[in-house]
């Protein structure tokens, strides 16, 4: 399959949120080090609401719900949710309600929560024990709305929707682009991994333009068997969306664990050390949530010879540094 990725995705309704593409900066002293070819996508300056990989996917969601008549958005997360934050940021923009609904116990209004405040979402915390309860009470928000008069569109956990998959197709097209230019294709994509969305989008652009790059999800939470029926479910689903017959191999679909530390959005060794490392060789700043455990895979799989040495490495910056001001030193100093 060679097709043209942003021909494909045309007719897909999409409301302009990034301002042009993201950086890709190529890392010179940590490529130094580990003697491989790192470029850093810096999705983290996707613009507006302090950036991050989700307004890639709501361009698109977005312009769905809008399409369907959309007077609010509902959405969930864990209570430092990046895509929270962004979904309410983007409410603002387009002047649409949000009503965010976290999932746990009102914790203090510092980093996105603050930010979620600041954005004028209507905030709540459901300590409920699974999204699957969240849910639940997510459709009873939406019909008690409906009976106000309100159109509310609910944005499942984390943008993991057909249509936001589609927005890192096209940065996988667009990092195709800018790292021609900086010398030639890399040879993996690694990112840290949540629900598996990002990973999706960009494992749909490979296999629509028939790239030998490999994408490689690191994941932040869920076990590698569960994470990865995830993201192929979420590739074939863009595909479908498309109206693209696509088929995977399972070893497509790279998922590697062993980077999770102690628990989702609880900060890891690997983490810290990866972090403090990229801020004091690059002077960039990763949060503790994903990217650190992102960039800390990268490294063990690079220092472990799984991706060799030599290698072009791009390393997607997803954002989440709200949540960095809402740290200790330790969680933070590796
Ligand atoms: C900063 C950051 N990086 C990575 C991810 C993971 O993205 P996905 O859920 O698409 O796997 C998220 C998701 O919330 C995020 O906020």
């Amino acid at each position: 399959m060679n097709q043209d990725i942003a021909g494909l995705i045309r007719s897909v309704p999409r409301v302009s949120l990034l301002s042009g593409p993201t950086p890709l900066e190529r890392a010179p002293r940590l490529s130094a080090e580990l003697g491989v070819d790192l470029l850093l996508k810096r999705d983290d300056l996707t613009g507006i609401g302090a950036g991050g990989n989700k307004l890639r996917k709501l361009e698109f969601i977005v312009a769905a719900a809008q399409k369907e008549g959309a007077t609010a958005l509902i959405t969930t997360g864990g209570a430092q949710s990046n895509h929270a934050r962004l979904t309410a940021a983007v409410a603002a923009r387009l002047g649409l309600k949000c009503y965010l609904r976290l999932k746990g116990v009102a914790p203090a209004d510092v980093g996105n929560v603050l930010l979620d405040r600041l954005f004028g979402a209507d905030l709540d915390f459901w300590d409920e024990p699974n999204y699957d309860i969240v849910n639940q009470r997510m459709a009873a928000l939406a019909a008690e709305l409906r009976k106000k008069g309100e159109h509310p569109v609910a944005v499942p956990l984390g943008g993991a929707t057909p249509e936001g998959t589609l927005g890192y197709a096209l940065a996988f097209a667009e990092i195709m682009q800018q790292a021609a230019a900086l010398g030639g294709v890399p040879d993996y994509i690694v990112l840290a991994a949540g629900t598996g969305s990002t990973q999706a989008g960009l494992l749909l652009g490979a296999k629509l333009s028939a790239a030998s790059t490999r994408i490689v999800g690191v994941s932040v939470s869920w076990a590698k068997d569960i994470l990865a029926a995830e993201v192929t479910r979420h590739t074939l689903d863009g595909a479908k969306r498309l109206g693209v017959a696509l088929t995977l191999k399972p070893d497509d679909v790279w998922i590697a664990e062993g980077y999770v530390g102690p628990g989702y959005a609880k900060p890891s060794p690997l983490g810290r050390a990866a972090l403090t490392r990229t801020a004091q060789r690059e002077g960039v700043l990763l949060d503790s949530t994903y990217t650190a455990k992102g960039m800390s895979g990268a490294i063990d799989l690079i220092e472990k010879g799984v991706i060799p040495r030599g290698s072009r490495m791009v390393f997607v910056h997803t954002g989440g540094t709200p949540e960095l001001y809402t740290r200790a030193p330790e969680d933070l100093l590796g």
